[in-house]
């Protein structure tokens, strides 16, 4: 069969697929969905499963290394990655430099760009002994660079890692302890975050991936995708929906306009009215990652004793939503972002902080693209077609 590079050569023809609706950039082996079915899997195994067995490290060598890790291997991965999670004293002063309302996405992008300047000799190589070095170095690193994010916009002082703790209530102690007293992390919290960050570790092709692995298309090092990828998941039609369905239930329960006025408004399509952390490009069905956090948000805050009136607003919604049709023609449900953010400001992070959990949640998917990529003998930079709508050709004025 031909792919559509060499029917392209061959034929002269060129395929206008605004967002890349019906175009397939790569072949991969990572991640199975099926829209339609609601299913995910990763390297096979469904999310379902995943979320209720495994750890967010183990899913990670899951997806970066294509099978599950022996006992050994992944007591190993985890030992490398508590090794580096140190940053180096003179990288801490980029924080200073940078204002305290910063948003900690940009901070983190930013963060990942400073910190790969530390490492510019390994960056260029091949070698799979520097890009296993790079993929250790940002799963340890990317979550101390984000709590520190976080310290930094709440005046606080940084941290050190605590290698004792397991990777994610390091990263809980590194937002919420403090230097005066000792932190001890709740484990519904752990449980909980550790199972988000699960439920975000890949999603094939979607717009943060696909440009990590576009940047890694050119040659361009780990670190260089990694931190587009982090500024490419920040807007609010991507990772950056978690953040704006909060701001939205916030602003019915402050506006008092009630659930149903808001649907309205959004089936009107008011200028920036949308119901966000509904709608999914390859979902028309129930986002199966929505049904595990839905389970969460109930969970983690009856867990932490919370009652939270923006639930119970996005319950409301959800259930309007269902029943309509704009929604129901349109095949709108909730994707996983419409309950994440209830749950992370039960945890006590601000808004602002909620997609750079996601970021970290996505980091394992991200390297797995990037490496896939790089081993694939088939792989080109990346470089779209347009059709050139502009100006003919004329004669620049004689002066
Ligand atoms: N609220 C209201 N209407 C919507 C919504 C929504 N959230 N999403 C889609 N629609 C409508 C569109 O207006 C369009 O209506 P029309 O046929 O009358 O023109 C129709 O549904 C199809 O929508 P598209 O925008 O063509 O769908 P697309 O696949 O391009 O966009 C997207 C998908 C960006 C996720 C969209 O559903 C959206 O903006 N959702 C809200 C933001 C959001 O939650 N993003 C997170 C996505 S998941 C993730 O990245 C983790």
């Amino acid at each position: 069969s031909l792919d559509v590079s060499t029917l392209t050569k061959q034929t002269g023809l060129t395929a206008l697929d605004y967002g890349f609706v019906n175009t397939a950039s790569t072949k991969s082996a990572i991640t199975y969905i099926d829209g339609a079915q609601g299913i995910l899997r990763y390297r096979g195994y469904p999310i379902e499963q995943i979320a209720e067995h495994s750890t967010f490290l183990e899913t990670a060598w899951l997806l970066i290394y294509g099978e599950l890790p022996s006992a050994s291997e992944l007591a190993d991965f985890d030992d490398k990655i508590r090794r580096h999670t140190l940053l180096h004293e003179d990288l801490k002063k980029f924080f200073g430099a940078l204002p305290h309302d910063a948003h900690p996405m940009s901070v983190l992008s930013a963060g990942v760009s400073a910190l790969s300047t530390y490492y510019q000799g390994d960056l260029t190589s091949k070698d799979p002994e520097d890009i296993e070095l790079a993929t250790i170095r940002l799963l340890a690193k990317l979550p101390v660079m984000a709590a520190y994010a976080h310290k930094k916009s709440i005046g606080q002082a940084f941290l050190y890692p605590d290698n004792s703790l397991s990777f994610v209530d390091n990263f809980l102690k590194l937002n919420f302890g403090n230097m005066a007293e000792q932190y001890v992390p709740n484990p519904a919290v752990s449980r909980a975050l550790e199972r988000l960050l699960m439920l975000h570790e890949d999603h094939e092709q979607n717009a943060s991936t696909s440009t990590v692995r576009l940047v890694g298309s050119t040659d361009a090092n780990l670190f260089a995708s990694v931190s587009a990828g982090i500024q490419a998941l920040s807007g609010p039609l991507h990772g950056g929906a978690n953040e704006a369905v909060l701001t939205m239930l916030a602003e019915i329960r402050d506006s008092g306009e009630g659930v149903a006025r808001y649907v309205e408004r959004v089936k009107n399509k008011e200028a920036g009215v949308k119901l966000m952390g509904f709608g999914h490009r390859v979902y028309k069905n129930y986002d199966p990652r929505a049904k595990l956090v839905k389970e969460s948000a109930h969970e983690v805050l009856a867990a932490l004793g919370v009652k939270d009136e923006l639930l119970d607003i996005a319950m409301e919604l959800e259930q309007i939503a269902l029943e309509d049709d704009y929604f129901k023609s349109r095949r709108l449900y909730p994707n996983v972002d419409f309950y994440t953010g209830v749950i992370y400001k039960a945890m006590g992070f601000p808004t602002h902080m909620f997609t750079v959990l996601f970021a970290i949640g996505r980091l394992p998917g991200w390297i797995a693209h990037w490496r896939e990529m790089n081993q694939d003998p088939q792989t080109k930079i990346g470089r779209p077609q347009q059709l050139y709508t502009g100006a003919p050709a004329r004669d620049f004025p004689q002066r």
